[in-house]
């Protein structure tokens, strides 16, 4: 175990005065969350918005939203390599999971297995010419915050009635083509969880500008429950927590502590849907400020890291984004032990990233039986990430830099 400089592998500030903006915020209750919504709205150009404790609570409620516009479709395409929060969401939705193999050069959907997975989902019902698709949606995901190419899958799923509902849970502040990404399809999320972009401990965003989806969304919402009290209490102490012990001083110990689970990706069937508390607005106060900021820096770190290594190690596109952690694939396993453990000992946040593919998470496996994504699963196995947040220091990756070149043989 290290004592010592710790770096987090991904990390979004909580700073002593957002703690104090959170608190002013709790005494302004309502308002604070109709200021944060509106600023939202008004910065993303979008109708309506939508706040939530969570990304996957947030990716449940559209779901729902949707399947009620299209109650006769009831799958939802997805990455085999993604976070285990996104099946949670649909099986918690009532939905079911179809995977896509991923292309490891992007991360990005296999474009060339979209086509044929649009082409079977569609089918002819009995009594009918008309030609039927089991497809409710399809996730396009900005894993790490790389931008998925969401206008390609649009072109080759090619179905006016399938919802196109971009994953920018690890992207808020990020662009494709100029736009803001979580803004480019009939809906999008973010996840203010810890280690996001930004932070307010946890929370989801839902953006859309469809008024069906927002009518579905505002119905579902109104029996959706607030934050008690002492859910709010312990939001406050985590804040603090969070505040103390995501310095790299201090990093040391909560990542030693194994019942903390930090970094660990949990499939998980139940889970609370809430909408944010007024603590959480007040914490995102002057949000946007913060967010460039920190977008400027994780832009600087990233382009750094793909200046350094050459391309057979990243992922294309990742140049010029400002990505959450920094994706390299390793590909000898030997080699990526020894990163990891050297990283480990050095405290660099170098981390593995999903232990595994959807299709392979125990609860559903049942599900995928005789299905593969191979390149899914290679994938799974070869990354690692490099921290790009604004805790890295120059010393911290000069000595990333070694590490990996070393173990490359470099
Ligand atoms: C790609 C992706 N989608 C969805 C989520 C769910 O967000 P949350 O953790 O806020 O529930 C995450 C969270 O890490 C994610 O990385």
């Amino acid at each position: 175990m290290r004592i010592g400089r710790t770096l987090p592998p991904a990390a979004a500030p909580i700073y002593m005065e957002d703690i104090i903006s959170g608190l002013k915020g709790l005494i302004r209750g309502q308002k604070e969350i109709n200021r944060f919504e509106a600023e939202l709205k008004d910065s993303y150009k979008v109708k309506y918005c939508f706040l939530v404790s969570s990304g996957k609570a947030a990716l449940t409620i559209i779901l729902k939203a949707l399947h009620e516009l299209h109650p006769e479709r009831n799958e939802v395409l997805i990455p085999a390599f993604t976070c285990y929060s996104v099946p949670s969401a649909i099986i918690k939705a009532g939905l079911k999971i179809k995977l896509c193999d991923i292309n490891p050069e992007t991360l990005d959907f296999d474009f060339t297995q979209l086509g044929d997975i649009a082409t079977i989902s569609k089918f002819k019902t009995k009594n009918s010419k008309l030609i039927k698709n089991s497809l409710l949606a399809v996730l396009p995901t900005h894993l790490f915050g790389i931008p998925a190419d969401i206008y390609q899958t649009k072109k080759i799923m090619n179905d006016n009635e399938l919802f196109i509902i971009e994953d920018a849970a690890q992207a808020m502040g990020g662009t494709l083509k100029e736009k803001k990404l979580g803004t480019l399809g009939d809906a999008g999320f973010f996840s203010l969880g810890r280690g996001k972009a930004f932070s307010t401990i946890e929370g989801g965003i839902i953006l859309t500008n469809n008024k069906s989806i927002a009518d579905n969304i505002t119905k579902q919402m109104k029996n959706i429950p607030a934050y008690s009290i002492l859910e709010i209490i312990k939001l406050v102490i985590s804040s603090i927590v969070l505040n103390i012990f995501m310095r790299p001083v201090f990093f040391w110990l909560p990542k030693s502590l194994p019942f903390l689970k930090l970094g660990e990706t949990i499939f998980e069937q139940e889970f609370p849907i809430k909408k944010i508390s007024s603590f959480q607005a007040g914490l995102a106060i002057n949000w946007q400020n913060k967010l460039n900021k920190l977008t400027k820096l994780r832009r600087k770190h990233t382009n750094h890291w793909a200046n350094t290594f050459n391309s057979k190690l990243k992922i294309q596109n990742s140049k010029g984004q400002s990505l959450l952690r920094f994706p390299i694939k390793i590909e000898n396993k030997q080699t990526l032990n020894s990163i990891l453990s050297k990283s480990d000992k050095q405290g660099l946040g170098i981390m593995r990233t999903y232990p595994n593919t959807i299709n392979n998470i125990k609860e559903l496996k049942n599900n995928f039986k005789n299905k593969t994504y191979p390149k899914a699963t290679m994938t799974s196995k070869q990354m690692l990430t490099l921290p790009v947040h604004h805790l890295v220091s120059v010393s911290d990756s000069l000595q990333i830099k070694k590490i990996i070149n070393t173990g490359i043989g470099f």
